[in-house]
């Protein structure tokens, strides 16, 4: 093949690649699996540049597969809301059927302003030219750890959600609450529970509660939350516990509270008056 034609023919390859990474319809954050499969070689392997340029978790170190590498595209894709690719510079070696490019990827993650991520590809071409065989990627690491850090809860990065069924059939809802002053935080079983009686709901009220984590099995709600509930709920009152996968667990609230203190254990009025006088 003449030297201008191959050259050509990397380009195009080259390009396509990286340009194969861009969302499956612009604006969305779906990844185009297929368009970004038949660019690749079978043999196909990607890593990611100097370890220690990129970052020195095990995550980015070694090499992957085509799959790997879109499962992992497709994890990050998720938590984003859009991305945008422009290539920026190419450079084609025709004798190595190997090419460096240099994209700005425009990564949106809801409610932040896009961040601009420059990422430099090296990518490596098979005996044709129209496939690639190996790619390497050069993070910016500054703009990834501000992606990263964009993407993160503001700091136990632990994601509670509770809602809480009243008699009615309405739900209240709530979640946790975050402060920099860590103790002061407020648990979502707390924040919904509060929402609740703000709103009216008086102990009778209260049918069910329920409780969703990301994590398996599923969280349960702390000791200072079922005393929170305990004021106000019956103590065979369902409190249902999801995992991550939405399967639940459930038990009353007697069962995660025995033995448990309420109003009902306080001295009434007559009793410290009564007192007052002895
Ligand atoms: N958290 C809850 O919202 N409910 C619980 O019952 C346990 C803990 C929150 C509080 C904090 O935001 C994070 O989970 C880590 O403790």
């Amino acid at each position: 093949m003449a030297d201008q034609s191959l050259y050509t023919k990397l380009t195009s390859t080259a390009k396509n690649f990286v340009l194969a990474l861009s969302p499956k319809e612009p604006g969305s954050n779906q990844s185009d699996d297929d368009r970004f499969l038949s660019h690749i070689a079978p043999n196909y392997t990607h890593s990611w540049g100097h370890k220690f340029f990129v970052g020195t978790s095990p995550g980015v170190q070694g090499s992957v597969d085509g799959p790997e590498f879109l499962s992992r595209m497709n994890k990050l894709a998720g938590k984003m809301q859009t991305w945008y690719i422009e290539i920026t510079e190419t450079c084609v070696d025709v004798e190595k059927k190997s090419a460096a490019l240099k994209a700005d990827f425009y990564m949106t993650i809801a409610g932040h302003e896009p961040v601009l991520n420059e990422i430099v590809w090296w990518l490596k071409m098979d005996g044709s030219g129209e496939k690639v065989v190996d790619s390497c990627e050069y993070i910016d690491p500054v703009a990834s750890s501000h992606m990263i850090e964009q993407m993160k809860g503001p700091y136990s990065h632990f994601r509670v959600g509770c809602s809480i069924l009243l008699a009615n059939g309405s739900f209240v809802q709530g979640a946790n609450v975050e402060n920099a002053a860590y103790p002061v935080t407020t648990c979502a079983e707390r924040v919904a529970m509060a929402t609740a009686v703000v709103q009216g709901a008086k102990k009778g009220d209260i049918r069910a509660v329920a409780v969703a984590t990301d994590i398996s099995p599923p969280a349960s709600p702390c000791g200072m939350c079922r005393q929170f509930l305990r004021e106000f709920c019956e103590l065979n009152m369902p409190i249902f516990m999801f995992d991550k996968d939405a399967k639940s667990t459930v038990m009353t609230l007697g069962q995660l509270l025995p033995m448990s203190f309420g109003p009902e254990s306080l001295l009434s009025t007559e009793d410290i008056q009564h007192g007052l006088h002895q």
